[in-house]
């Protein structure tokens, strides 16, 4: 049996990982606060939103996690931990690249 979809995502992420290696410059504390992320999370507690080592422990084994996250960051999705989603780039204070986008996943899964 072979899995097309599930090897697709493995290849794109790669493919999302590889290409953001060399842009990676933007410093994660930077991009924090240019996007308020700290406005409804913390590093430990959870207030508005699950805190970040809440959603890095949540995520510790999930192999496509950081293509998941960096989708969703970009691109909004459903609320899962509660009943409020994650507002869009667009209205936490501009938009977000994908290079930026990674940093910040790779930021929040290493908490
Ligand atoms: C206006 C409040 C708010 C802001 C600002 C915000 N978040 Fe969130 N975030 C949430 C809420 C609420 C959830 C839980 C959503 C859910 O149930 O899926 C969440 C969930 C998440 C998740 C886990 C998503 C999932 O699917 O499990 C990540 C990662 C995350 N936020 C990162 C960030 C980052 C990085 C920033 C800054 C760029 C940020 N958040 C800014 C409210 C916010």
């Amino acid at each position: 049996m072979t899995a097309p979809t599930r090897s697709c995502l493995a290849a794109c992420a790669v493919l999302v990982l590889a290409g953001s290696v060399a842009h990676a410059e933007t410093e994660p504390a930077a991009l924090v606060d240019q996007q308020h992320c700290m406005f409804c999370h913390t590093r430990d507690a959870p207030f508005l939103a699950p805190s970040f080592q809440q959603i890095a422990e949540r995520y510790r084994n999930v192999p496509d996690a950081q293509f998941k996250l960096e989708h969703k960051l970009r691109l909004g999705g459903k609320a899962h931990w509660g009943d409020m989603a994650m507002p869009l780039p667009a209205d936490r204070g501009g938009p977000l690249s994908a290079d930026d986008a990674h940093t910040l996943v790779q930021w929040v899964l290493s908490q």
